[in-house]
């Protein structure tokens, strides 16, 4: 087992990470239970099935649960009322513990959930998909969507430890596997060279239990290293971890509006080789650079280019008949264009004074925050990756 402890100057607490395999059953030997009267999960109707039993077997009889039903389209201020709800209707006072136990959606609107309820109850954070694992549960940003817009009403709580049980790695479909790797890959790029190597060294289904557990860790490491000088975005360093998401983001988001969406993972790998060829045109980046992570990410199996179908996408709609909620394709078109991705990355919340910002990397193993491209530079790379 493998372990990192957090610790933040602001609000004078910290917490430790354990990478392991049966923890679930063993929560006790990593949490003081005793510290708490009422114990709360927080999960999705995927996961239960597949880790609850587990997970009670080391809590309190009286702990309760809630199962929403998975996806981001549940990251609502609708669910987040269910939940408040729920914690009311299972009488959960100041001596509550969430667990949140699911993906990143369970972390983020389950951390938000506990982080205001009653002004904020403890929450520990049990993540079972790889993204979640390195990426989603450290860091404390707890969130909603709201308004159309993602991840844009949270708090910044820190969990009270996070539980991260390989054996819940599984059962994950091997493409939400692939797309959590790509946030691995970004960890090597923006920060660690020997690690990029190591990670990017074989195919990523190709690692051993115990080679996963030191590239989770390895991940979860580097994410510290950032988030602990900047926990609340203040003075910029955290957005390192941005790198790939300006353009990756505008790509999910337009996905997401079709009937064929990109996962989180592989939009940012388009997004990080363009933004890898962007460097490059900045006078930032060397060719051979370029090409060891565009590399990477094909022997990763992850798209590094926008497929053919999301660029001749038609709009899909959800509508109602009686109960159900079907989702419909239907006119315009809605396909990813070079118009649509400059749209979005314009209203990127990320942007200060209307300027388009990226992070850059400037040498496989480091990145420069707050870099401005002009629109030209920009729309050269875009048609590269269409
Ligand atoms: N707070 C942050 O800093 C941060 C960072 C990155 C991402 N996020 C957020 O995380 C979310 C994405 O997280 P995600 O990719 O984990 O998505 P997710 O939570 O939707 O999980 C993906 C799917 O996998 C299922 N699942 C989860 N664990 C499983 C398992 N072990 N076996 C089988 N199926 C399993 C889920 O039910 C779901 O259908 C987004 O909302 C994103 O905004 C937040
Ligand atoms: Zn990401």
């Amino acid at each position: 087992m493998k372990t990192i402890s957090l610790s933040f100057t602001t609000k004078k607490h910290g917490y430790t990470i354990f990478i392991g395999e049966h923890l679930l059953e063993n929560i006790v030997e990593y949490i003081p239970l005793d510290n708490y009267s009422n114990f709360f999960i927080i999960t999705d109707t995927n996961v239960a099935p597949l880790f609850l039993p587990r997970l009670l077997q080391g809590l309190p009889k009286n702990t309760k649960h809630i199962a929403i039903a998975p996806g981001e389209k549940e990251k609502s201020i609708t669910t987040l009322q269910h939940l408040w709800q729920a914690l009311i209707d299972a009488k959960c006072d100041r001596k509550t513990l969430v667990i949140n136990l699911g993906g990143g959606v369970i972390g983020d609107m389950g951390g938000f959930a506990a982080s205001t309820y009653l002004r904020g109850v403890d929450f520990i954070n049990i993540p079972t998909t790889l993204l979640a694992q390195v990426d989603e549960s450290v860091g404390g940003k707890t969130m909603i969507n709201f308004g159309g817009i993602k991840n844009n009403i949270g708090t910044f709580t820190q969990p009270r430890g996070v539980i991260i049980d390989l054996t819940t790695l599984k059962t994950l479909p091997k493409r939400e596997f692939l797309s959590g790797f790509a946030e691995i890959i970004k960890y090597g790029i923006i920060s660690d060279v020997i690690y990029f190597k190591y990670v990017t060294k074989k195919h990523p289904l190709k690692f051993t239990t115990r080679e996963l557990e030191k590239i989770i860790a390895g991940s979860c490491a580097i994410k510290k290293s950032i988030v602990q000088e900047d926990e609340q975005e203040i003075t910029g360093h955290r957005k390192l971890v941005n790198y790939g998401h300006t353009i990756g983001h505008a790509i999910e988001s337009l996905s997401l509006e079709t009937s064929t969406p990109l996962l989180h993972g592989e939009a940012i790998s388009i997004g990080m080789v363009a933004e890898a060829r962007l460097a490059e045109k900045c006078g930032l980046l060397s060719k051979e650079a370029v090409s060891t992570i565009e590399q990477a990410f094909v022997m990763a199996d992850l798209p590094i280019t926008i497929p053919k179908q999301l660029q001749l996408a038609r709009g899909v709609k959800s509508i109602s008949i009686g109960r159900t909620t079907t989702d419909i394709d239907y006119s315009p078109v809605k396909g990813i264009t070079i118009e649509t991705l400059l749209d979005k990355m314009r209203y990127d919340k990320k942007n200060e004074k209307g300027i388009i910002n990226f992070t850059l990397p400037t040498d496989i193993g480091k990145a420069e925050i707050n870099q401005q491209p002009t629109e030209k530079e920009i729309l050269e790379i875009l048609l590269t990756i269409l």
